[in-house]
């Protein structure tokens, strides 16, 4: 079949590459010439486990090909995904300016029955939307459009694409989507056929879900503080009730990335308009914002003040495997220690080139080890494999003095404390 696929972030290259080894004839637009001129280099624009391989494979065999140009696409295309951003507005609002210029551009270059399939993340309506502004822009000439929602996690997107836990089509009747049907039948995977409004509100209903379910953990470590618990032995109990399942309650500073921030105050902002005022996700974009500060209030007090400490901070990705810094937590962490008037050293393995030019003030070290040098604490922000597995040893032995704050619950407290650390951590 031929796929056109529209914005090549983690969720249009992703699809993009996958339906390409797939055996399908792909087409990707990307309008940043910066990330186009990779892209036809075959490099990855961003850091995500497994892309770069399968992005040259499938340029080099010709089922992959990239331009800027969405008329192209529009010609080219049976089926056509948009996957264009859908930022947030200072207000919490979704922006979808980007998704209606794609409307656009394919309403008027469509010279064919063309499926239109929207896989950003974007409020219940938006589908009638983009097919009012095709109709619009082409005249009278109608395009079917669906909702096909996108669930892949970053650091993990390969394998949450080519196997999903399901896959969600909203249409208004099951034959008009068919060849999007035919494109997923590889996968062999269950296929949700709904409206376009659920499928569009199945998606704000899991990531909000998701974020409660980490705000809710993360409340009951601040009471399990207060009491005496271990939260990660409250979450292992509670993770063995199968109604509630153990995914997602991994008590920690909190979630970050493009989407659960995002997405939880877009659904806020959106039923609102629709005339309910979601308090429940109040609360938890309320538990959110106050975990890191309130870590990091207790690494304060521990240490007896930061000013004039050099505390060494591991991980500044929003999370391991990838060099996503996009609502990470590390720069909360950064921001306040700073403020504090504390000297920061911080090692990442994939984000450091991200970080680098806005913080000019701050060390950046080539390994966990070099961070730690002079340090009177570390801060682990990011659980990379490499420090949940580092030598603690050599590790303090680098430190002024050895007290480790596991901001993730990633270390083993037992290896720390053999090798002489005080150990901190969050929910106990
Ligand atoms: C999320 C959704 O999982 C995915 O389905 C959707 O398509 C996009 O948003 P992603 O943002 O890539 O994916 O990462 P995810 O693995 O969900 O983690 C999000 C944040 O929550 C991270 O900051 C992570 O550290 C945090 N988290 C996750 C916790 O603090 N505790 C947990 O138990 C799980």
């Amino acid at each position: 079949m031929r796929v056109a696929v529209i914005g090549t972030g983690y969720v249009g290259l992703v699809t993009g590459v996958v339906l390409a080894d797939l055996g399908n004839q792909v087409l990707c637009i990307e309008n940043d010439p910066e990330k186009l001129a990779k892209l036809r280099a075959a490099e990855a624009p961003s850091f995500e486990p497994g892309i770069e391989e399968l992005l040259k494979r499938t340029i080099a065999d010709g089922s992959l090909r990239v331009s800027d140009s969405v008329a192209e696409a529009a010609k080219f295309a049976d089926v056509l995904f948009i996957a264009v951003g859908t930022p947030s507005r200072p207000d919490g609002s979704v922006d979808l300016s980007a998704v209606h210029a794609v409307a656009e551009e394919i309403g008027k270059n469509l010279t064919h029955d063309l499926l239109v399939v929207n896989k950003s993340t974007a409020p219940v309506g938006t589908v009638r939307e983009i097919g009012r502004i095709i109709e619009r822009s082409s005249i009278g000439r109608k395009a079917v459009v669906a909702s096909n929602p996108e669930f892949l996690r970053e650091g993990n997107a390969l394998q949450d694409t080519r196997e999903p836990d399901r896959i969600v089509i909203g249409a208004d009747d099951r034959a008009s989507v068919a060849a999007l049907e035919e494109l997923y039948s590889p996968l062999n995977k269950p296929i949700l056929f709904t409206s376009p409004e659920s499928a569009e509100m199945i998606k704000y209903a899991c990531n909000a879900f998701l974020a409660t379910k980490i705000s809710y953990i993360n409340a009951i470590s601040r009471v399990c503080e207060l009491c005496g618990a271990d939260v990660a032995h409250v979450a292992k109990g509670m993770g063995m009730d199968r109604r509630i399942g153990p995914d997602f309650l991994k008590a920690g500073l909190g979630y970050g990335g493009s989407c659960l921030p995002k997405d939880v105050a877009g659904f806020i902002d959106f039923a609102g308009r629709m005339g309910y005022d979601f308090q429940m996700l109040h609360a938890v974009k309320g538990v959110n914002e106050a975990q890191a500060s309130h870590f990091l209030q207790r690494i304060e007090k521990e240490l007896g003040g930061l000013e004039g400490k050099t505390i060494c901070v591991l991980g500044l990705a929003f999370k391991p495997e990838t060099d996503d810094m996009r609502a990470a937590k590390s720069l909360e962490v950064i921001d306040f220690l700073l403020a504090r008037g504390a000297a920061v050293r911080v090692h990442d393995p994939a984000a450091m080139h991200v970080v680098e030019p806005q913080y000019p003030q701050i060390e950046f070290a080539e390994s966990p080890y070099c961070a730690a040098e002079g340090a009177d604490a570390a801060i682990l922000v990011t659980e990379w494999n490499a420090y949940k597995n580092m030598d603690f040893d050599r590790f303090g032995a680098k430190m002024c003095s050895k007290v480790f704050f596991d901001g993730r619950r990633a270390c083993s407290q037992q290896a720390l404390e053999r090798a002489g650390f005080r150990y901190f951590t969050i929910g106990s």
